[in-house]
């Protein structure tokens, strides 16, 4: 099946993250996307009850574009471990707690490591654009590499300070948020979207 495209116009973005909403608009505004938040409209967040980052994604941009009677974007992430099943994943913003706290959120992932020898990790994002008639198409991207105890670095967020991506001497806390930005998970998903969505 060909993937449909998403020709210009308005898109309901689904997150209700304020950084997450800037991001996201200014990548999307090169090619004629004006973006409008599902909160602006009023529309409340659905739960996240998927149990993988696609069904979240999915369930959430569909429920924006019905709620919009427009296109609507949403995305999914988190920080995957092999050596503990990969926990955090789909629940790693609320292993932060209700205080939104990483340094707990980090510290239970190295607690659980403490004896393994295998600390690979990778982060992932899910995007999927939906649309009223319940189209959807879904785009995921991975950044591979390891975690580092103790925490390094201020510039980024949620798990950044403990992954050292492949190849890379700086956490993700410590390097550059433009080079971030243009290697990370989210990086990756949002290419796959504009070559098979808007290119
Ligand atoms: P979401 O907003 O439901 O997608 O939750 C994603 C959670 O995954 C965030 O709260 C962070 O804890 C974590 N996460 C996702 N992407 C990143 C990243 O680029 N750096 C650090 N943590 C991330």
């Amino acid at each position: 099946m060909t993937a449909r495209r998403l020709e210009g116009g308005r898109l309901v973005l689904a997150s209700h993250n304020a950084g997450k909403l800037r991001e996201i608009a200014a990548l999307l505004r090169p090619y004629g996307i004006e973006t409008i938040s599902a909160a602006s409209l009023g529309l409340a967040e659905p739960e996240e009850t998927g149990a993988t980052f696609e069904e979240n994604a999915e369930l959430k941009a569909l429920a924006a574009a019905a709620g919009a009677g427009l296109p609507a974007l949403a995305d999914d992430s988190g920080l995957v471990v092999p050596a503990l099943g990969g926990a955090p994943g789909i629940y790693s913003a609320r292993w932060a707690g209700a205080g939104k706290d990483f340094r707990i959120a980090m510290a239970k992932v190295e607690a659980r490591l403490v004896g393994r020898s295998d600390r690979r990790a990778y982060f992932v994002a899910v995007l999927t654009l939906a649309w009223p008639d319940r189209h959807v198409e879904t785009f995921r991207g991975e950044v591979h590499g390891r975690l580092v105890w103790p925490p390094r670095g201020e510039k980024g967020f949620g798990y950044d300070p403990i992954f050292l991506a492949e190849g890379e001497s700086e956490t993700f806390g410590e390097m550059d948020p433009g080079k971030k930005h243009r290697m990370s998970h989210r990086a990756v998903a949002f290419a796959k979207l504009v070559t098979t969505s808007l290119g």
